[in-house]
């Protein structure tokens, strides 16, 4: 295999050590001759103008490449599946991967991709017209299949076009090779969690499984894979005080034993909310109904948070005290920079901002020693107006000298987000004397049925806990939920594990990342290089998702780059 510049997702894998992925060459077409044609095939037409031909490597190496010059719509190059079967290429292996040159006359960057075998796509997304990077370099496209089972032999491949021209080469197929045996430890997140400094954790429906039973499928899942964990629902205040002065700790309690039983940090959600209230404070979070002056319903609300406490003293490490007491409308901050709207829950309407106050003062006197977080969403990406407002209202509690001692960032997301401004929101906080964690994230996809999507998720999921592990005030990394089908956003499977307990590709990659951490101890580790790279004092620098992040650095320099992991010449460097 001839060795790229550019490397994608498929080269990233390749260079993970121990959980690995295993490769195998289909075409390097140096078994051809110069001049030799292949096949094209017009899915609509019998007969087609589209060519493709064996050319030298148009950067002047000396290896054969396919050279393709479409002249109608629906064409793919035709080759040959030599023996290897549908079921064997797309279900042994999950990713298709190429390199490919586009000269500089092609002016139309958006191009759309399409594979099949026989009649059925091993990768076709109707109308995606992506984006296909620069021109006159070669680079590599990795494509998640479609597992396809027909007796074809004939495996199509191209992009759909009536004007494009471009060259292909070492087209490959890749197995991330993933096991997952969750009676392996190595196998397991929480094995590599706990080489990292961070909490690695997810919330637990305590309502959908079984919490006093370690052996039961999901209940093990959690207890095997993470550092910490949260109730999704059973400690809030509707559950906990049902009805006035009568607290009820039953499913909180189990979670806590499970905790105990099994080594795992657990953290409290939540003391002061407007959503899932006792109807008996306010039927709708917003409403004073039942008439309470300021004085009775700080009452409430000291008694709520004294009661919770001292039952989980020594047992809950931290608490969100106050959750989602910011609007959703923060178009303040344009006209006050240092502004910020607060939610006009019952708490505020009766109290006023100072109902903040107290929460965080009463919570810090009753339990001392434990974190104090506020928690909100909406909040996680710099530059949006409530990202703005939630830095903003912390900064205020902080300058008042209230014990706000860490600050949680929901991330209820979305796939495509950009984890460089998740970065640089958090980044600021550490200046206000703050921890901060994702206390509640989940990544939706759109299509649940696009497998594309599941690998954008794995990234996402990645480039975030990278985030997290690299930013040292940043201590928990918490998933909301266990199986796709019991999360509360299930329409877009935003979790890491399927509904069987399986995992997705979002674990794995996950268990890549803390894997990388927890290899990359101590100091600059500089790249093995060959004697034909060392004669190059220049080099590519990724970031490891496969992102480049600095092209053509002087390699005296690589010392300089900010602190992370790194590819560089192909290997993992890490950068403290
Ligand atoms: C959600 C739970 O996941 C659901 O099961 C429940 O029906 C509603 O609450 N922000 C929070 C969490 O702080 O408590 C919410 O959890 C999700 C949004």
């Amino acid at each position: 295999m001839i060795t790229r510049k550019s490397i994608t997702i498929a080269a990233l894998v390749l260079t993970a050590p121990a959980i690995g992925a295993s490769e195998k060459m289909l075409f390097d077409f140096e078994n051809y001759k110069v001049g030799d044609e292949i096949a094209m095939r017009d899915f609509y037409n019998d007969v087609t103008d589209s060519k493709a031909t064996i050319t030298n490597d148009p950067t002047g190496k000396s290896n054969k490449v396919l050279h393709v010059k479409n002249a109608s719509w629906n064409t793919l190059v035709a080759l040959p599946m030599n023996g290897m079967t549908a079921s064997q290429m797309t279900g042994d292996y999950s990713i298709l991967s190429f390199d490919l040159y586009r000269p500089n006359s092609e002016t139309d960057h958006w191009r759309m991709f399409i594979s099949r075998i026989g009649d059925d796509d091993v990768y076709f997304v109707d109308g995606e017209f992506a984006y296909q990077g620069s021109t006159g370099e070669w680079s590599t496209k990795s494509y998640v299949m479609n597992s396809v089972n027909n007796n074809s032999d004939m495996f199509y491949l191209g992009y759909n076009s009536i004007d494009m021209e471009y060259y292909i080469d070492n087209i490959r197929i890749i197995s991330l090779n993933n096991s997952y045996d969750i009676d392996n430890p190595q196998e397991t997140l929480r094995y590599h969690a706990e080489k990292c400094d961070i909490n690695v954790g997810c919330a637990v429906p305590v309502w959908s499984m079984n919490v006093d039973n370690d052996s039961e499928a999901k209940t093990k899942t959690v207890v095997k894979n993470f550092t910490m964990v949260v109730a999704e629902n059973e400690m809030k205040p509707a559950y906990v005080q049902p009805s006035q002065g009568n607290f009820d700790f039953y499913h909180g309690d189990r979670l806590v034993k499970m905790a105990e039983r099994n080594g795992m940090e657990v953290r409290g959600h939540t003391l002061v909310w407007h959503s899932q209230i006792p109807s008996w404070i306010s039927a709708d979070g917003y409403k004073n109904d039942h008439n309470y002056t300021k004085e009775q319903l700080l009452k409430i609300m000291k008694d709520h948070i004294t009661g919770v406490l001292n039952h989980y003293k020594g047992k809950i490490v931290e608490w969100d005290v106050v959750n989602e007491c910011l609007d959703d409308d923060q178009s303040i901050v344009r006209s006050k920079p240092n502004g910020y709207n607060l939610r006009k829950s019952v708490w505020y309407n009766v109290i006023g901002e100072e109902y903040l106050d107290s929460a965080f003062t009463w919570a810090h006197r009753v339990d001392p020693d434990i974190t104090l977080y506020i928690n909100d969403y909406g909040a996680d990406f710099k530059g949006d107006a409530k990202s703005e407002a939630y830095f903003n209202l912390v900064k205020r509690l902080r300058n008042s000298g209230i014990p706000v001692q860490g600050v949680g960032f929901q991330c209820h997301l979305n796939i495509g987000l950009d984890a460089t401004k998740f970065e640089n929101n958090i980044k600021r906080y550490s200046a206000l004397g703050v921890v901060c964690s994702l206390t509640e994230l989940d990544i939706a996809v759109n299509d649940k049925n696009n497998q594309s999507h599941y690998l954008s998720q794995a990234n996402d999921y990645k480039a975030l806990l990278n985030v997290a592990l690299r930013n040292e005030h940043v201590k928990n990394f918490m998933i909301w939920g266990v199986t796709d089908d019991k999360s509360w956003r299930s329409d877009g499977n935003p979790l890491i594990f399927n509904k069987d307990c399986t995992p997705k590709q979002a674990f794995f990659s996950i268990r890549d990342a803390l894997e990388d951490w927890a290899a990359s101890t101590g100091d600059v580790i500089l790249p093995e290089i060959t004697q034909e790279q060392f004669e190059t004092p220049y080099v590519d620098v990724y970031d490891i998702s496969g992102r480049i992040v600095r092209k053509q650095l002087d390699r005296t320099q690589i010392n300089t780059l900010s602190p992370g992991l790194y590819i560089i010449d192909r290997k993992k460097i890490a950068i403290r």
